[in-house]
């Protein structure tokens, strides 16, 4: 049921979840196209439900050599709770795990996906910050022994 897809097929359900009303170009992510970046797909048949993002970025505040963000994670309103976002983010850290058993893995949480994330061991770190046109976050992150 889960896929690696393209950055372009992710763009139209990042825009339903993510940024609705707003054009598709700001669905685009740095990073997107970079051949490391790895893009999944929750589908049933062909219906895609939902989507997440993996890019390679370091962030200062980690000292971890090999880091991931996760970005874009995003599920169709009509299919959460569904352990669509559940399913799409273990296999990340399945396949990150792959890659490099050392990696940690980050992202900018929204505040109202905290205790999603929290459920699967990620913690929070700082203070949380808006992102402009979108909404507060908070950077949470997964220690790679735990992952
Ligand atoms: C957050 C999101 C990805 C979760 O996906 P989902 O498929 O609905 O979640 P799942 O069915 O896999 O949920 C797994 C568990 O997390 C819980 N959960 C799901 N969303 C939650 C939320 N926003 N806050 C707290 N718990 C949540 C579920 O109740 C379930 O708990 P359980 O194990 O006790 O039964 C989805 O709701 C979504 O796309 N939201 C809008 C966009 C968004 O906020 N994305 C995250 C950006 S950082």
């Amino acid at each position: 049921m889960i896929q690696q897809i393209s950055a372009e097929e992710t763009y139209r359900t990042r825009q339903q979840v993510l940024r609705p009303g707003r054009p598709l170009r700001e669905c685009f992510f740095e990073g997107d196209l970079e051949a490391e970046t790895i893009h999944l797909g929750y589908f049933d048949e062909d219906n895609l439900m939902g989507v997440a993002t993996y890019v390679p970025r370091k962030n200062g505040i980690f000292d971890a050599p090999f880091q991931y963000q996760l970005r874009g994670m995003a599920v169709l309103p009509e299919f959460r709770k569904k352990r669509i976002g559940e399913n799409l983010l273990l296999e990340g850290e399945k396949i990150l795990k792959q890659k490099n058993p050392g990696v940690l893995l980050w992202f900018n949480a929204r505040e109202v996906a905290v205790d999603f994330y929290k459920k699967y061991g990620y913690k929070t770190i700082g203070s949380s910050f808006m992102i402009p046109n979108v909404c507060v976050h908070i950077v949470m992150y997964k220690n790679p022994t735990d992952l």
